[in-house]
Parts: C-alpha cells; sequence; structure tokens
C-alpha cells in the first residue's frame, strides 16, 4: 500500500467500491484506446530536464512514467489516485522500466498537504470527479512553485463524443434516465466542457492565463463490437443509466445489447471499434 491520507468522501468510495473493478477490465480500452488525448498535448509539452512534476488522478500510470522520461533522472514525478489498485500497476511498470524517479502515492488531491516544490501539474483525464474542483484547483496550485504551470486533458460536450452520447442515447431509448441519488464517481466526464465555467474556476482558485487547446480524433473503444458493447454497458453514460436501472435493465438486457451493436458495428475498422472524440487541453499558470 502506498501513503494514505484518505478522508471520507463519497465519489473516492465509490472509485473504489465500484468503478475499480470495471476500470481494470476495460484497461485497455482506458488507457490505451483513448491515448490521443495525451499524445497529443504531451508531445507539445516543454519540460525542462530536472523538472518535479505531479501527475494528478494518474490511474495505472502510464503518463506518468511518460513525464518522468521527458524529466529525466534528475527530476522527479508524483503521480497521485485515490485508487491504490490502480498505482500498483504504475509501480510495477516503473520497475520494470528501471525508472527510479517516479513514485506513487494513494490519495485524495482535494486535501492531499501538497508542499510548494512542483514545476508542473499534468493531468489526463483526472480533473473531472471532485467533490469541489475549486477546492481541489486550489489544492493543486499549493503543489506549484510560483511560475509553475498546470496543464490538464478533460473531454469536451457529449454532442463532441459521439464515443459516449451515441451509446447513451441507444441505453435511454429502453431506460429512463439516472435519478437525482444516483451514486456517482463526481461531477463527471463531461464537467469541465464548458470553458467559461473552468476558466472562472481556475481564477477564482488564483490561477492565471487560462488557455484552451482542442484535440480532435479518433479512439479505440473495443477490439470487437462485443467487446465494445459490453464496455459501454460497464462504464461512462451508458453504463450509468444500466446500472441504475437495476431489475428493469436487466429484463431488457437482450435488447440493449442488441441496440447497442447494432449501433457500433459501423464504427469497425480492421476489426476495432473507432468512434470520434473530443478533448479540450487546459493551461493555467500559478502565479505565485
Ligand atoms: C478517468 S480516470 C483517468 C485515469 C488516468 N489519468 C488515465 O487517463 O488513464 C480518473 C482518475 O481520477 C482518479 N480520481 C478521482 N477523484 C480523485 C480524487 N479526489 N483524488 C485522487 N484521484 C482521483 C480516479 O481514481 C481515476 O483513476
Amino acid at each position: 500500500m502506498g501513503e494514505t491520507t484518505l478522508p471520507v468522501n463519497e465519489y473516492v468510495e465509490f472509485w473504489n467500491d465500484t468503478l475499480a473493478d470495471k476500470f481494470e477490465r476495460y484497461r485497455e480500452i482506458l488507457m490505451n484506446g483513448l491515448s490521443l488525448h495525451s499524445r497529443i498535448p504531451l508531445e507539445r509539452l516543454e519540460v525542462a530536464p530536472g523538472s518535479r512534476i505531479l501527475d494528478v488522478g494518474c490511474g495505472w500510470g502510464d503518463t506518468a512514467l511518460a513525464l518522468a522520461r521527458m524529466t529525466g533522472p534528475q527530476g522527479f514525478v508524483m503521480g497521485l489516485d485515490c485508487v491504490d489498485r490502480f498505482l500498483e500497476k504504475g509501480r510495477q511498470d516503473a520497475a520494470e522500466a528501471g525508472l527510479t524517479n517516479v513514485e506513487f502515492v494513494d490519495a485524495d488531491v482535494e486535501t492531499y498537504p501538497f508542499k510548494p516544490e512542483y514545476d508542473l501539474c499534468f493531468s489526463r483525464f483526472g480533473m473531472m470527479f471532485f467533490q469541489n474542483p475549486v477546492v481541489a484547483m486550489r489544492n493543486i496550485r499549493k503543489a506549484l512553485r510560483p511560475g509553475g504551470r498546470l496543464v490538464f486533458i478533460v473531454w469536451r460536450d457529449i454532442e463532441d463524443n459521439p464515443w459516449l452520447g451515441v451509446p447513451k442515447q441507444v441505453v435511454l431509448d429502453f431506460l429512463p434516465p439516472p435519478g437525482e441519488d444516483a451514486r456517482t464517481c463526481g461531477p463527471g466526464p463531461f464537467s469541465m466542457a464548458n470553458p467559461d465555467v473552468v476558466s472562472k474556476q481556475l481564477e477564482i482558485a488564483g490561477f492565471a492565463d487560462v488557455r484552451f487547446e482542442r484535440t480532435d480524433g479518433p479512439v479505440i473503444v473495443g477490439d470487437s463490437v462485443e467487446n465494445a458493447m459490453r464496455f459501454q454497458l460497464a462504464l461512462g453514460p451508458a453504463g450509468e443509466v444500466f446500472r441504475e436501472a437495476g431489475e428493469e435493465a436487466e429484463r431488457r438486457r437482450g435488447e440493449i445489447e442488441q441496440a447497442l451493436r447494432d449501433v457500433l458495428a459501423p464504427f469497425e475498422e480492421q476489426g476495432r471499434i473507432v468512434m470520434p472524440s473530443s478533448s479540450w487541453t487546459i493551461t493555467a499558470d500559478n502565479p505565485g
């Protein structure tokens, strides 16, 4: 186990008791299938050798390892996530790669007692799930030295992300939307899609010079129609509708699975299901 500073947080609990198993089952899709959205920003990112870098909501740690290579042996990366099971994969991969300048810590970003020691905070899809986004952003700013930079990737709206929107609509043709008190992963994958809202949140948290850069492109959401269909029923907006509908969902499972196969099949390219997607890479500076 890593160092633990977990408070009771309903979203952190949900990540651990419900999502972690499902995420592990579909790791290939989540870690590699969506990686276009970190590959492009990481190629553009300038990292001075010896930089100290924080990767928040780092999951299995592949971006933390990429950053560890970029900063080199004089630098350091801390990968932080609230699911220690994910971090174990990062620790194993770092050991296998012989990378000694990266550490993985099990903690809640909102409350971790950061010191202002990092030059860069990076996150791929790890910022959209906080109980209080401004509190988390303010805490992340505490981790940055004056002049330090925050670079994070979030999904744009569901309309710009057919890989999530199309399956959700299919499931909603059969089942009711989730109720108000549905258990969730937090504000959710589209909670930072609106640049005006996120700019305001970052400003309130003390960041300056907020910029948005759009990445559009294909994501691989399964190595077969069947696998893509199962992924959609397990996770994301379609999975949430299905999970929350309980017995009714199970009763209609056959019809829903077939409708999903029908809608996913046209996206097959050389045996893989490839769908359009869109993200923001958001950059903001800590003025000090
Ligand atoms: C969509 S996943 C992205 C994981 C990884 N960055 C990637 O792209 O594969 C979101 C991650 O944020 C983590 N997370 C959510 N809320 C968190 C919190 N309050 N503190 C730390 N990590 C959190 C989850 O455990 C999960 O690993």
